[in-house]
């Protein structure tokens, strides 16, 4: 088989077989397939696309080539839940330990931000003496004694991606919808979990921008974890605004644990009941998922949620203290009030300009591997469809200086938009592929 002539065959719109689907992961992973060819295939598959078939092969096969971890010494049905990224996503943070508390064991791999959006490992290291970086076993037996545990992506899974993403992200190829469902799911796979709950995220903060692209992605997901056996649903959700209020880890965690306390932005409950429903409906504990949402609010109502939180960083060598005083989560020694430059009403935030402003604050990474400061952030005060005055508060800005908090709030001021027609409220939770 030659690379050349796959190329070709994905130029002209053809269907890849299987064995090509091999040639084509043992070629990435053994660095026999140089990468101008890598980018050639890769725009050829973002201008045709694949079929199920060959996402599914792709997927199943770029797990195959790496550590692949088994989760069945963990008793009962294990459950992932994934984001596809947003803005202010701090849903695994509430998730997770609810699950754990209605009895559902959460062993879960997380990854770090990247570019406007956040990742659920920086946001648990902003937890002073929080580990990441527990070895499998280590893992497995705090999720069957305490019932959660959350890690950083282990270097050997799934190289193939590793490798096809840096490719795609200096070849404009990213945004090819095959290629971001293989990818999320090869991981999804190589983690182990018998399931899989995925949040599709849609609008100006995520990676596709509209409901169409989003179904289809979600589509295509859901049938490459179906056809590689494991139970998998998506729910479809909007990300044109920031999640809940805060962007940046610490405000994030402190937003986490406020929403375990029932006291959490409404959005941010919503969300986390709606996907935790899911994973508990997949686990086989409940048949329906709204009176699954009912048992989680019990749970938060309960406090179990907050008590399994608690419990969960102690394992894991943070300092449990956080919970009940948020304030010793690191905090930014200047923050500054973004005042409305118009009355009206907030008609839309321009999403992923937030986050980016919020990772030139220090709270993300423009390149893999680069520092960031849990402190930072920002927190947006006021939604969309909210009516605001000409200089009332419209967010907070938490900066490391006087002068990074004047870019920034110059940045947020052009982020906003104020007018006079109240804007249609539209839902948070779009749709489900089930
Ligand atoms: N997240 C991933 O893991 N891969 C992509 O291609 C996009 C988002």
């Amino acid at each position: 088989m030659r690379m050349v002539d796959l190329i070709g065959r994905k130029r002209d719109g053809l269907e890849h077989s299987p064995e090509e689907i091999d040639f084509i992961v043992e070629g990435i992973v053994n660095q026999t397939i140089p990468d101008y060819q890598l980018a050639a295939w890769c725009m050829a598959v973002y201008f045709q696309g694949m079929t199920p078939r060959e996402a599914r092969d792709l997927a199943v096969k770029m797990a195959a080539c790496g550590e692949q971890v088994d989760l069945s010494s963990i008793p009962g049905i294990k459950i992932d839940k994934h984001s596809t990224g947003g803005v202010g996503d701090k849903t695994s943070l509430v998730v997770a330990p609810l699950v754990a508390a209605a009895g559902i064991p959460v062993c879960k791999m997380s990854g770090r931000g990247l570019g406007h959006t956040g990742g659920t490992i920086d946001k648990l290291e902003s937890i002073p003496g929080f580990r990441t970086e527990l070895a499998l076993p280590e893992l497995f037996a705090q999720v069957k004694t305490v019932g959660i545990g959350l890690v950083g992506q282990t270097g050997n899974l799934v190289p193939a991606d590793k490798q096809l993403y840096a490719l795609r992200d200096v070849t404009g190829t990213v945004a090819s919808i095959p290629l971001i469902a293989t990818s999320i799911m090869s991981k999804k796979l190589a983690g182990g979990a018998d399931g899989f709950v995925l949040d599709v995220k849609v609008g100006n903060g995520a990676f596709l921008k509209t409901k169409e692209e989003a179904e289809k992605l979600g589509e295509l997901m859901v049938a490459i974890g179906k056809n590689a056996g494991r139970k998998t649903v998506a729910v479809l959700s909007a990300m044109d605004q920031p999640l809940g209020q805060a962007i940046g880890n610490a405000l994030e965690v402190k937003e986490a644990i406020a929403t375990l306390r029932g006291e959490g932005p409404p959005d941010l409950e919503e969300l986390s009941l709606v996907l935790g429903a899911q994973m508990l409906v997949l686990a086989g504990q409940e048949t329906d998922a709204v009176q699954a949402q009912v048992k989680l609010k019990a749970l938060i109502n309960g406090g179990e949620g907050l008590r399994v939180f608690r419990r969960w960083v102690e394992a894991q060598g943070g300092d449990a203290r956080v919970v009940d005083d948020p304030d010793l989560l690191p905090t930014a020694p200047v923050v500054v009030k973004v005042k409305s430059p118009a009355r009206g009403y907030l008609t839309a935030w321009e999403t992923e300009a937030l986050g980016l402003t919020s990772m030139r604050l220090g709270a993300g990474r423009a390149r893999k591997g680069d520092p960031i400061d849990h402190g930072v952030g920002l927190v947006i005060e006021k939604k969309i469809g909210d009516w605001v005055e000409a200089g009332e508060d419209i967010a907070k800005v938490y900066a490391n200086s006087e002068a990074e908090a004047a870019a920034a709030v110059a940045e947020v001021l052009t982020e906003v938009k104020i007018g006079t027609v109240r804007p249609p409220v539209s839902p948070l939770v779009i749709g489900y592929i089930i």
